[in-house]
């Protein structure tokens, strides 16, 4: 019999790659969906798996529907993507985004603990507990977490219960501590693929410029087809544990911007680029960079593309749609 899994953020960036993943190892993929008047499928569409997936309704607000969904389903595996995942929003939204990223995977846990223990348990946790913490310029699994935002206090309470019930109740959970990813269905919200986006119409004479916040700020950008491949390999182990994920290279915010442009033939980006406060946040995480020795040896995971050729996939995406 086939395995089956029950992925909630179905709709956003990694839901789709994980889908893909697990539907080509043969799984029957449940993803969890929120009553909508009308879905945005586009992210599945794009990885051409919108029919393949059985969709269930739920909410990470509403305890008992996850209550429910585990109790009917039985997951072999549990993927909990679902999270208001914008850093600067969480600032504005800070109940809303403890509810959903501290709460929601507090009710799943409980619900793995009450109606299927032998469920495994996945919990997208974020480089952005460390905030101001690393150690040597690095962050690893040992480093001290600092978040510098609501959504980052809503992650590390998240992290903290899935170690408790793995501690308390024998369960299997596991967290990745995932560094920034991004891929051409990358929210346009976030800075990767707000720059992309915005190259593109700059190079097809759509936008003149491109208003950005802090330049300086510096990432460990990797490709989400690549992480989502560590996510399932964590709930394979014999032992359950947690793991940090990313490429170990740091670049800023501003180098993004000029390869982005570079990819188009541009080198003077610095005429289109206009600097806009309202795009800064109250308190910034100036530089992430992943120690990622764990994942490598214990489950042979890599990232297999590159800083440039993950710029040079999102501009030609982006030049793609507006193309079209
Ligand atoms: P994303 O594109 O923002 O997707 C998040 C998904 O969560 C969306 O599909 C959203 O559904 C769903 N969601 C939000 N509130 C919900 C609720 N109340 N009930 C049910 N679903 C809800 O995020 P992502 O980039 O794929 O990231 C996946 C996870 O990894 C998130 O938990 C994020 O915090 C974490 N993470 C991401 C990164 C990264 O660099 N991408 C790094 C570390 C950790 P709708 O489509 O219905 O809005
Ligand atoms: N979004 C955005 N928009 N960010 C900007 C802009 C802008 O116009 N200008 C500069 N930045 C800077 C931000 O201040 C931040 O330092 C950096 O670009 C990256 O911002 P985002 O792309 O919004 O991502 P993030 O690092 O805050 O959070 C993402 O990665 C986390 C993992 O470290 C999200 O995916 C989180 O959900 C994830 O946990």
């Amino acid at each position: 019999m086939s395995k089956t899994a029950l992925v909630t953020g179905i709709l956003g960036q990694d839901g789709p790659y994980l889908a893909d993943l697990l539907l080509k190892k043969g799984y029957k993929v449940f993803g969890l969906i929120r009553r909508y008047s009308n879905p945005n499928f586009s992210n599945l569409d794009y990885l051409g798996v919108t029919n393949d997936v059985d969709y269930v309704e739920g909410d990470m607000n509403d305890e008992a529907s996850l209550l429910n969904l585990i109790r009917m389903l039985h997951p072999d595996e549990v993927y909990n993507l679902a999270a208001q995942s914008f850093v600067k929003a969480s600032f504005e939204q800070a109940k809303l985004t403890t509810e959903v990223n501290s709460l929601g995977p507090l009710y799943l846990l409980n619900a793995i603990k009450f109606f299927s223990p032998t469920s495994k348990f996945y919990q997208a946790s974020t480089s952005e507990m460390f905030g101001l913490q690393h150690t040597n310029g690095y962050q690893d699994e040992k480093t001290p977490f600092h978040p510098r935002s609501p959504y980052g206090v809503s992650k590390v309470y998240a992290y903290w219960m899935t170690v408790n019930y793995r501690e308390s109740y024998g369960l299997f959970t596991a967290n990745g501590i995932l560094f920034n990813h991004e891929s051409p269905i990358r929210g346009i919200q976030f800075v990767t693929r707000k720059i992309t986006d915005g190259v593109a119409k700059i190079k097809l004479g759509l936008a003149k410029e491109l208003r950005l916040g802090n330049l300086d700020a510096k990432r460990d950008w990797g490709f989400a087809g690549d992480y989502v491949e560590a996510m399932y390999l964590m709930l394979q182990q014999k032992n359950p544990d947690d793991y940090v994920v990313g490429t170990g290279e740091s670049h800023s915010v501003r180098e993004f911007v000029e390869a982005a442009f570079k990819s188009i033939g541009i080198s003077d980006w610095k005429k289109y680029v206009v600097i806009d406060p309202q795009f800064k946040r109250p308190a910034e995480v100036p530089n992430l960079k992943a120690k990622a020795d764990k994942v490598r040896k214990n489950l042979g995971w890599k990232p297999k593309v590159s800083f440039e050729e993950l710029v040079e996939m999102m501009v030609k995406a982006d030049l793609k749609r507006y193309g079209k």
